[in-house]
C-alpha cells in the first residue's frame, strides 16, 4: 500500500491507474479505523476499483469548542488495517495542503445542512462539503462510498454531486454496529462503561420505531415520543435531538408513507453519539 502526501502524488498515482485501465474508488475518513470503515473500503473493492483512503481530521468542520484536538489519532494502526483490507494508497495531507494560509470558499448546500445535526453544529457541514468537494477534485474518483451512520453527510453530498454536475457516483454503506447494537464510532472510544452501556438505548430505540411500523403505526409523532422515551429512560442520557424526518429532503413529515428517517444525537458525559435508521412500509 502506498502513503501519499502532497496533491501532486495523489494526481500522479490516479493518472497511473487510469493509464492501467482501472478505475477509482475513493474511501474519505479521518481515521481511527473500525470495521465501519473498514466495510467501506472492502465495498470500494470488491466493486472493482483501485482503492484510495483519504485520512485527514478535518479542522473545518469542528467547531472551536469541539474535539479537533483530542480526535483519536493512531496512524500505525490505521495503516495496518487498510492495508489488510486491500487498500491500494492512503492519502494523508497535512493541514497546511489541504489548507494553505489564504484559503477562503466556502460551500453551502443550502437545505439539507440546516435541520438535526445542523442545528447544534451551524458551520460543521460546510465544512464537511468543502473539503469533500476538494477531495473529489484531488483525486477525480469514479466512485466515492460513504456510511449511512452519517446519514445527512451522505445526502448532503449526494446533493452537492447532483448540483455541482460532479462526475463521481456516491455509493451509500449501511450502518456497521457492533454486536450489541451500538453503532461503530471513532468516538466510542470515549465512552466510559456505564456510558457504553447507556447507549444501547439509541439502537433498541430505533429497533422498537420499526417494530411499530411493522405492526401499523404511521403517525411519526408518536413513533417520535416512544423513541424519544426510550432514550430518556436512561439515566446518563442528554438529548441532543430525536427526530423523524423524509428519507429525502430531511424535512418534517407528520404521517409515513414509504419511508422516513428516525435520526437522532444524544450526549454521554462530553460524547455526542449519532445513529438513524431508515423506517419503511415494506
Ligand atoms: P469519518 O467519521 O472518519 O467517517 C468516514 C466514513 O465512514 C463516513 O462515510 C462515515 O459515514 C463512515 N462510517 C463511520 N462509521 C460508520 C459505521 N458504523 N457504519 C458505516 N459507515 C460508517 O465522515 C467523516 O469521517 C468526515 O466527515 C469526512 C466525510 C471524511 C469529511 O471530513
Amino acid at each position: 500500500m502506498k502513503t501519499l502526501t502532497t496533491i501532486a502524488e495523489v494526481r500522479h498515482w490516479t493518472q497511473a491507474q487510469r493509464k492501467a485501465g482501472k478505475a477509482v474508488h475513493f474511501v474519505p475518513t479521518m481515521g481511527y479505523f473500525h470495521e465501519g470503515h473498514l466495510n467501506l473500503m472492502r465495498q470500494a473493492k470488491a466493486d472493482g476499483g483501485a482503492v484510495i483512503v483519504s485520512l485527514f481530521v478535518n479542522p473545518t468542520q469542528f467547531a472551536p469548542h469541539e474535539d479537533l484536538a483530542k480526535y483519536p489519532r493512531d496512524f500505525e494502526r490505521d495503516f495496518a488495517m487498510a492495508e489488510s483490507v486491500g487498500v491500494d494508497a492512503l492519502f494523508m495531507p497535512e493541514p497546511q495542503e489541504i489548507y494553505p494560509p489564504d484559503f477562503q470558499t466556502k460551500i453551502e448546500v443550502t437545505r439539507l445542512s440546516q435541520p438535526l445535526c445542523g442545528v447544534s453544529r451551524p458551520h460543521h457541514f460546510g465544512g464537511v462539503a468543502v473539503v469533500v468537494l476538494k477531495l473529489f477534485h484531488i483525486v477525480e474518483p469514479d466512485r466515492a462510498y460513504f456510511g449511512e451512520k452519517d446519514y445527512q453527510q451522505m445526502r448532503l453530498i449526494q446533493q452537492m454531486v447532483r448540483d455541482l454536475n460532479l462526475r463521481v457516483e456516491i455509493v451509500p454503506c449501511p450502518i456497521t454496529r457492533e454486536p450489541d447494537g451500538l453503532a461503530m464510532s471513532s468516538r466510542n472510544v470515549y465512552l466510559s462503561p456505564e456510558q457504553r452501556q447507556a447507549a444501547l438505548s439509541l439502537n433498541r430505540a430505533l429497533q422498537w420505531a420499526q417494530s411499530q411500523v411493522e405492526s401499523g403505526e404511521r403517525d411519526l409523532a408518536q413513533i417520535q415520543a416512544g423513541a424519544r422515551a426510550i432514550i430518556e429512560a436512561e439515566p446518563l442520557t442528554r438529548l441532543d435531538y430525536v427526530e423523524v424526518v423524509h428519507a429525502d429532503t430531511l424535512e418534517p413529515i407528520a404521517e409515513l408513507h414509504d419511508r422516513a428517517l428516525l435520526a437522532l444525537a444524544v450526549y454521554f458525559g462530553q460524547t455526542r453519539l449519532i445513529d438513524n435508521r431508515v423506517l419503511s412500509v415494506d
